[in-house]
């Protein structure tokens, strides 16, 4: 086990911190839906993780997780490793709990599952209605945003965000929402850098999360994309010069462009390695380097969304089936 990791953290401006790195818990998912943490696996991971230094855990309710990650959480507050408000919970809101009095009956079940009484950043999965089949609902995400108001209201939510809004999206929250968004959580990596959203954010102080921060260096679905991977000479190259791997630089990348990378482990080699990443950091014309990657590509392209009225991304000429509806 690596050793611990001390992990800065990044103002809110809401006057709250957000850890500058949190683990993902997507497990993914196959032909039989969304893929469970099997015999506590993920709750271990997280016990792992909170002993090596990780504050900031990034769940869902969609991703089935929300469970092992309080439990892990909770078991480490038992043991007198941390106290509640050392860990940064950021967890989120699924598309067919749209509808403002959902909002709650979702923050519900999300502190059951949890086992907490709050938690610290809800976010908004995506500006998406569906309702309970699946089917596109016209409900407008302004009338999620204002159910997503009471519960920070209530206390239950302790800052609240967007995640996979576009800018414009994002304006509308910040014009007519009465609590601003502290966070947007996008798909960053070295193929979509995000220069632009990133400098929205930065001019009305929104956090940016980064999700997928290692893009095509890993395998995805099962899968090899085009991309740069782990032996990519120009990542090879800024990794020998610090001593890391191609992996830790990329991390770094994101955090020195002030954005929270989320990614996932459940390997507690792969766990140790990327939060050790906070005792270097990249000049800038590698970062530029790394940024000349950029092809716009989206691992997460949901394109059976894209006939809804709220989808966020451009439009493509053949969208996928909607695995979800079947
Ligand atoms: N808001 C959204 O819509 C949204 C969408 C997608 C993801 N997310 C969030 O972002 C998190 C991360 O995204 P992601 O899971 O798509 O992708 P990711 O973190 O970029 O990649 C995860 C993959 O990389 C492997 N890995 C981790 N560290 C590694 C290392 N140092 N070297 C080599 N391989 C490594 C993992 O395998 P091992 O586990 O075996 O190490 C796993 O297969 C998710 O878990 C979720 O919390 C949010």
């Amino acid at each position: 086990m690596g050793s611990f990791v001390d992990v800065p953290k990044l103002a809110l401006l809401d006057g709250r911190k957000m850890p500058a790195i949190g683990l993902g818990t997507y497990l993914g998912f196959d032909k039989n839906g969304v893929v469970t943490s099997k015999n506590k696996e993920l709750r271990d991971v997280v016990m792992d993780a909170i002993d090596m230094g990780y504050r900031h855990f990034d769940t869902a309710s969609i991703y089935n997780t929300e469970a092992e990650v309080g439990e892990g959480i909770n078991m480490k507050i038992d043991e007198g490793v941390v106290r509640r408000e050392d860990v940064f919970v950021t967890t989120k809101l699924w598309n067919t709990h749209h509808k403002r009095e959902q909002v709650a009956v979702a923050m519900r079940e999300t502190l059951n599952q949890t086992g907490m009484d709050y938690v610290d950043l809800y976010l908004m999965h995506w500006p998406i209605g569906l309702n309970e089949d699946y089917s596109h609902s016209d409900v407008d995400f302004m009338e999620t945003w204002r159910g997503m108001e009471d519960m920070y209201r209530l206390g239950f939510a302790k800052s609240l965000g967007v995640s996979n809004f576009n800018k414009q999206q994002l304006q509308r929250v910040l014009d007519e929402g009465t609590v601003k968004p502290v966070a947007l959580q996008v798909e960053v990596h070295p193929q979509i850098i995000q220069e632009e959203l990133i400098n929205f954010c930065k001019s009305e102080d929104i956090v940016v999360m980064g999700y997928s921060p290692f893009g095509s260096l890993v395998m995805r679905y099962g899968m090899q994309f085009p991309g740069p991977k782990m032996d990519d000479p120009v990542l090879v190259d800024i990794a020998q010069k610090y001593g890391k791997t191609t992996a830790q630089v990329v991390l770094r990348w994101l955090v020195d462009r002030n954005v929270v990378p989320i990614p996932k482990s459940v390997n507690p080699k792969r766990l140790a390695e990327n939060i050790n990443i906070f005792d270097f950091h990249l000049e800038q014309h590698e970062i530029e380097k790394i940024n000349q990657f950029d092809s716009h590509t989206r691992f997460t392209l949901p394109s059976f969304w894209q006939s809804h009225p709220y989808y966020p991304f451009e439009q493509v000429k053949d969208p996928i089936a909607d695995p979800f509806r079947g």
